[in-house]
């Protein structure tokens, strides 16, 4: 045990501004800036953003200017900011405290990441962390610079709102800056760099200097197997996130699937609305578990999420039933394989054979995500629905969770002129099929309509028509 001689010199050394400030860098700190990370890093425009493939070291360079600028500023307020706080939590807030603040610095070891609501720096500097999710309290001040991760996921109008709270406080310079790797060149902050009201800068791997030796002029073995990493892409997720360029997923099967629309903030769920689960087996290739609700007047919301590779269905069955403590869930309309079927009704899961016609099961989906000026979508699906990120699959740069897929789910070339059978890619498709086994679930025109009267009817008995779950100790697991 510390005497107490020793409590108060430790105390004393906690708060001594030397060790604060040996956190403190000069311009860039510990790291070398090269080509546009540099740029960004010296830029005073008053809206930047620096887009680029898959690691060129946006993030660390913007996050590295935050803490270079409350440094050199004392006083100044800054934010961070993603569309959704749970998201920031493993990936800005992560990059700031591994990589720049360092886990040990008493700026950031206090409290958990995910808990996060400011970094106050010892020289009233105060760096404030949010999500555009619950704009309230990060909106309601006004700060010298603000980083946008992720600046892709906002709306023109988030975007907009934050360059109102830009100001001039204690710095000589105010921005809003933002990062992301590229996408559809139609996409509003394409056109707001083409109409140059924002900088756009375009990262690439060589300003890395992880990825490449800038004094010997080649890449570095972390850079050759990176690389290789992103060569096993395809589609458009190759050429934006191992190129940087900004196109379109040609052939989109759900050209009207739109971020802004199809997700929504997630909400109280009524509990007599009817519940039930899809699922797509695989273990190399991502176990895909989703839960719908169906409200009363038909409209579907997917409310939770699993999407994990490398996992025994036989864990995935003691963690569904963990994660519906307390829901009535009428069934788990499951993908055909006989094997993964008989090990969750082993469990105590009631399943159901899903309709795996492709070709009607596009058709009713599209029918759902469809909307004009007069009609709204009739399937939502939850932001942050995802329990847990399969870090192998975030490693490897592909989807995590449905709403990765959507974009990229696109139609196979006809092989054939004479070919008549449309089929989508068959890549990154696992949400997808199980997203389509749910609509046909409700929608199959050739299934009775949902009346609960006819269920007692169709199933052996009432307990094998809705599962309640007992409600457990069991809770989530953390989501990052
Ligand atoms: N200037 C630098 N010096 C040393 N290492 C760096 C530098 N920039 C980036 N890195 C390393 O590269 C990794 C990836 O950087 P970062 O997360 O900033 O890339 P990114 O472009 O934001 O990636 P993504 O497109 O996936 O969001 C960092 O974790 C860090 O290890
Ligand atoms: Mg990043």
């Amino acid at each position: 045990m510390l005497a107490g001689r020793q409590i108060i010199e430790a105390m004393l050394d906690r708060l001594d501004p030397r060790r604060f400030t040996q956190h403190a860098t000069d311009a860039q700190g510990q790291y070398t800036f090269h080509g546009q990370n540099l740029e960004l890093f010296e830029s005073t425009a008053p809206e930047v953003v620096i887009s680029g493939a898959a690691g060129t070291g946006k993030s660390l360079c913007a996050l590295q200017k935050l803490n270079y600028c409350a440094w050199r500023y004392p006083g100044m307020r800054a934010l961070i900011v993603r569309k959704t706080r749970t998201s920031l939590t493993e990936s800005g807030l992560y990059t700031f405290e591994e990589w720049i603040l360092g886990p040990d610095n008493p700026i950031c070891n206090t409290v958990r990441r995910s808990h996060r609501l400011a970094y106050q720096y010892p020289n009233g500097s105060l760096i404030v962390v949010g999500g555009m999710d619950k704009p309230t309290r990060i909106l309601s001040s006004e700060y010298g610079l603000i980083f946008v991760q992720e600046a892709l996921e906002l709306s023109e109008g988030d975007w907009e709102i934050l360059l109102t709270r830009v100001r001039h406080t204690r710095m000589p310079f105010h921005q809003l800056l933002g990062d992301t790797n590229p996408g559809p060149p139609t996409h509003w902050l394409a056109l707001r760099a083409a109409a140059h009201k924002t900088v756009l800068l375009h990262g690439k791997h060589e300003d890395n200097p992880m990825l490449y030796n800038h004094a010997r002029e080649e890449w570095t073995p972390a850079g050759i197997a990176y690389l290789a990493r992103l060569d096993q892409l395809s589609g458009h997720r190759y050429d934006r996130l191992r190129w940087g360029r900004w196109v379109q997923a040609e052939g989109a099967v759900y050209p009207m699937w739109t971020p802004h629309k199809h997700l929504v903030d997630p909400f109280k769920l009524d509990k007599y609305w009817r519940r039930f689960i899809a699922v797509d087996f695989g273990y190399r290739n991502p176990f895909v578990a989703l839960w719908f609700a169906v409200s009363p007047d038909g409209v579907i919301f997917c409310y939770r999420e699993i999407y994990m590779t490398e996992r025994l269905v036989s864990d995935h069955a003691e963690q569904i039933k963990a994660l519906s403590a307390g829901e009535a869930i009428e069934a788990v309309v499951c993908d055909h394989d006989a094997e993964g079927r008989a090990t969750l009704e082993r469990a105590g899961l009631h399943t159901v054979a899903a309709k795996k016609d492709m070709s009607l099961g596009i058709q009713a989906v599209q029918k759902r995500l469809r909307y004009d000026d007069n009609t709204e979508p009739r399937l939502y699906f939850f932001r942050d629905a995802l329990v847990e990120t399969d870090k192998n699959l975030a490693d490897a740069k592909r989807p995590v969770c449905t709403e990765q897929e959507f974009p990229g789910y696109v139609w196979a070339p006809a092989i054939r002129t004479d070919s008549i059978r449309e089929v989508p890619v068959d890549v990154d498709n696992h949400s997808m099929d199980c997203v389509r086994y749910a609509i046909m679930y409700v929608d199959d025109p050739g299934t009775v309509a949902y009346q609960p009267r006819y269920f007692k009817g169709l199933f052996a008995s009432r307990d094998r028509m809705v599962q309640r779950f007992p409600r457990g100790r069991a809770r989530r697991k953390a989501r990052p």
